[in-house]
């Protein structure tokens, strides 16, 4: 060859050599390697997670001309608490979620604490612009912090349907000279004919009532509590009538957060049925012994859906992690994920009266796959079903004289999840002390809840890759554990220990797909 078309041809030569190395560089590799594709080994399938860095609390849960809109306490600088501002997601289903930009960005040294979303429909706060509806937040400013710390409860608007949002130029509009003093939970009531706002004074663990006619003038109404678990601050109230599945009318439910004094330890959240009269609240149970809207470590800061469709039951969210650790999870580049959405109502049987939950999963089911298996009077275990997350599972189960029985949930031959009743105590478990290799301080646990003798032997399981949620007893129980299993889940079985007889189960599984699959078409 010339030598002159031996030199063009190694110079061409390098140079598609060193346009590859330039794609190949760190940077670009890292680019590529930092964008998130939601199939990480520890990410949630069938619950909403941002795609990168730190969320708690969901906040402005409010479903508006075809959307819900999930928004929920973000840091958008990196995977720990800090700056929180609101982040935005949407979704047609509750299931498949799409991130859209931080909604309402940390402004002016004050942070965007928790707070809620309602639909002015009839512009009562002279904020909506053109005639139409428009979308108004209240949410909890936050400065400083120990003797300086103040915290103050602020609106915005949104003419958009969320995505843009404009700071009321007068806020704040109720503000106590307090240091804490947050997350309201405003709504529409009939029958005060006024927009009604809960909001928490943690250090005195009460609930504080205001009413206004237009989100700008807020008038304390009456206060509600100590009373009840005092052991931490009270956050997040929310304040929402329930309808009566085993009867008629509905009830009013108040469910408040604390933190720490949680019934498993650190974040939990108890509620009280009564009455709310458009002033007060009264419980018409007693309050002497708490009752928890769930009994997992692991769910917190729950609260309702806003303007629903006509007919549709309370929808409530939380978010699925506890402050004892949510800063040491092992996750990225994503840190924090929220419970699937639960519908709400109350039964009442001979056990007595108890909220129940249903969780929204439907929607993801694929084909169902019958399961049966049984044991026989001294067996111990028996396999029940190959298992994949996400997947469901419906079980009914029929005990005999056995004093445990559950399932065990296996990851890999020496690491596993015991779901399961223990009538000699009178409990149902979540025992996640064998689940994983992770070992993040106060994440071993094994979470406890009362049953009744008088309520089916049921399991309703939704398990993702890092999660259970567990419904019990016709969803009177609700049980709520992160896990972090060191590989993918692979098999079931049937358990028992101690008693006689058979233990017989018979239910239902379904394989879920991803709610990340279908990408929605919002914009
Ligand atoms: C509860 C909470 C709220 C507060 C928010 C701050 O988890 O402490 O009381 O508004 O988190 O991120």
């Amino acid at each position: 060859m010339n030598p002159l078309k031996v030199i063009s041809f190694l110079s061409r030569a390098c140079l598609a050599v060193c346009v590859f190395i330039m794609l190949l560089s760190p940077s670009a590799l890292s680019q590529h390697a930092l964008e998130p594709d939601y199939n990480e080994p520890l990410r949630p399938q069938v619950h909403f997670s941002p795609k990168k860095n730190w969320t708690n609390d969901p906040n402005g849960l409010v479903y508006f001309e075809g959307e819900y809109h999930l928004f929920y306490q973000y840091n958008p600088m990196g995977d720990m608490w800090g700056h929180m501002s609101w982040g935005h997601a949407v979704s047609h289903d509750l299931l498949h979620w799409q991130e859209l930009p931080v909604a309402i960005p940390e402004s002016g040294g004050e942070m965007i604490f928790t707070g809620s979303v309602v639909v002015d429909e009839n512009n009562t706060s002279g904020l909506c612009l053109d005639g139409k509806p428009c979308l108004v937040a209240i949410f909890t400013g936050h400065r400083g912090s120990g003797a300086s710390q103040q915290e103050v409860q602020n609106i915005a608007v949104s003419q958009d349907r969320g995505r843009s949002w404009q700071l009321y130029s007068e806020n704040p509009v109720l503000d106590l000279k307090m240091a804490n003093f947050r997350d309201p939970s405003v709504s529409w009531n009939r029958k005060a004919n006024a927009w009604i706002m809960a909001v928490a004074l943690p250090e005195e663990h009460q609930v504080a009532f205001y009413r206004s006619p237009d989100l700008k003038q807020w008038t304390r109404l009456s206060v509600f509590g100590p009373v009840g678990a005092t052991g931490g601050a009270w956050e997040c109230p929310d304040l929402l009538e329930v309808p009566n599945r085993t009867g008629n009318g509905s009830m009013w439910a108040l469910k408040v957060g604390l933190n720490p004094g949680g019934v498993q330890g650190g974040s939990g959240e108890q509620y009280f049925l009564g009455t709310f009269d458009g002033v007060s609240f009264l419980p018409s149970q007693s309050s002497s012994l708490p009752r928890w809207t769930d009994y997992g470590k692991d769910s917190y800061c729950t609260i309702s859906y806003n303007n629903l469709p006509k007919g549709k039951s309370p929808t409530l969210l939380g978010w699925m992690d506890n402050w004892q650790y949510a800063e040491k999870l092992p996750t990225s580049p994503w840190r924090g994920q929220m419970t699937l959405a639960r519908q709400i109502s109350v039964v009442q049987d001979k056990a007595g009266l108890s909220l129940a939950q249903q969780p929204v999963i439907e929607p993801l089911r694929m084909k169902g796959e019958p399961l049966a298996a049984s044991l026989a009077s001294g067996q111990d275990a028996v396999s029940l079903h190959k298992v994949e997350a996400p997947e469901e599972m419906d079980l009914s189960f029929k005990p005999s004289n056995a004093s445990v029985f559950g399932v065990r949930l296996y990851s890999d031959e020496e690491h596993w999840v015991e779901i399961a009743f223990d009538r000699t105590s009178g409990i149902l478990y979540t025992d996640r002390t064998k689940a994983g290799r992770e070992t993040v301080e106060g994440f071993p646990a094994k979470t406890n809840a009362p049953v009744s003798e008088d309520r089916p032997w049921d399991l309703h399981l939704v398990l993702d890759r890092s999660s259970v949620e567990v419904f019990a007893q016709k969803g009177t129980i609700a049980m709520t554990n992160l896990l972090l299993p060191a590989s993918r889940w692979t098999r079931i079985e049937l358990f028992r220990r101690g008693g006689r007889g058979a233990v017989d189960v018979s239910g239902t599984a379904w394989p879920l797909s991803s709610g990340w699959s279908t990408p929605s078409d919002a914009h």
